[in-house]
């Protein structure tokens, strides 16, 4: 939307000039009329009473020009604000003027308006986050419960029991897991953690992750192969682990048993490119559209597995740090995230 601008206004000015000198020219007349025919006091007295006229019509012209055009405004505006305060942002402010007239009352209007808006929207994200963080310790606590009244009884064998502990502690894992992943979101988010760059191997960082999810994805018979060039950047550990941890633990997890993650680093003129490639389920053009959401999970299948925090928060990291992420993708034929990072400030 064009940014409206509000004018300066003349005519105000003018009206208000008019009216003062009309009243001055009154006075100068009589004064020339009668100055010589009445006496120097009837003269003095009736000089005394046209200032007093004059002083009287400019406060009243002030007066009701004041009511008329601030006085009624402010109170639009003070009611709208009263409203803002006490939490209700449904308030919107129709600015008095046409834009020929656009004056800075209707401008304060306008930013209170927007003000109004974003202060919804944000509310809204805020109840929608409580909503979604409440339904996801909801699933795992609930399991916590079933299970650990189960593991109450005496009869049960020891291999059942052995499978309801191991239960309890995926629960638990994955509660852990929401808990430090809102965390981290909410510093990014709140820029409560900067990067702290220094000269580092990408190349050693992509390696440690990948040594860190070899064993999953050993258990799950899906293959790794690397193509890690020693390329040096100055970047923070922390966000390389945050990206490359999510990326991997995705691939793996996404993959089915046979499959293969193809993890590759090179340097690309200033940048240092990382791609993650998985032969897995791949994901729609519409999953695709939100998969950098806050708990968005493309899968229903999936969905017991994780939170749906991990891409907001690679992306979340990827922003602060300065870089871009895209994603190539086919339903059932897998899919191959691109991550590219200055390796200079
Ligand atoms: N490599 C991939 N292949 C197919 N779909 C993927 C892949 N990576 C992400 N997705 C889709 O994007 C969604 C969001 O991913 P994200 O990492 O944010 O959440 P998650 O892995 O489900 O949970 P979490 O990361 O919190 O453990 C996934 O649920 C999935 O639908
Ligand atoms: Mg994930």
């Amino acid at each position: 939307m064009k940014k409206r601008r509000a004018r300066f206004s003349f005519v105000g000015y003018i009206i208000y000039f008019f009216a003062i000198a009309a009243l001055v020219a009154a006075v100068f007349i009589v004064y020339r009329l009668f100055g010589k025919v009445w006496s120097a006091a009837a003269v003095g007295w009736t000089m005394f009473a046209s200032i007093l006229v004059l002083a009287l019509a400019c406060t009243l012209i002030d007066y009701f020009w004041r009511k008329l055009t601030v006085e009624k405004t402010v109170k639009k505006i003070f009611d709208a604000t009263d409203r803002i305060a006490s939490g209700d942002f449904s308030v919107r402010m129709e600015p008095s003027h046409g834009y020929t007239r656009y004056n800075a009352y209707d401008e304060i209007m306008e930013n209170l308006n927007r003000m109004a808006a974003e202060l919804s929207k944000t509310e809204v994200l805020r109840s929608d986050f409580i909503a979604n963080v409440s339904h996801e310790i909801k699933t795992p606590l609930a399991v916590i419960r079933n299970y650990a009244s189960a593991l109450c009884d005496d009869r049960l064998p020891e291999d059942v029991k052995k499978e309801c502990a191991e239960a309890v502690s995926a629960a638990a894992e994955r509660l852990s897991a929401l808990v430090t992943n809102v965390l981290k979101l909410n510093k990014l988010e709140h820029q409560q953690i900067f990067p702290v760059k220094k000269e580092t191997d990408l190349g050693e960082a992509v390696r440690r992750s990948v040594l860190e999810f070899e064993d999953a994805a050993e258990k799950k018979g899906v293959f790794f192969e690397c193509d890690i060039d020693d390329v040096s950047a100055l970047a923070d550990e922390g966000f390389l682990e945050i990206i490359c941890n999510n990326l991997l633990s995705n691939a793996v997890k996404f993959t089915p048993e046979g499959g293969t993650v193809s993890i590759s680093l090179k340097k690309s003129g200033e940048y240092a490119v990382l791609k993650v490639r998985d032969t897995g389920c791949g994901m729609t053009a519409e999953t695709g559209a939100h998969i950098f959401d806050k708990f968005y999970q493309g899968d229903a299948s999936h969905a017991q597995e994780g939170n749906g925090l991990g891409l907001a928060l690679v992306k979340k990291a990827i922003d602060v740090i300065g870089g871009e992420i895209t994603v190539e993708s086919e339903p059932k034929k897998g899919s191959c995230f691109i991550v590219r990072l200055k390796t200079e400030i």
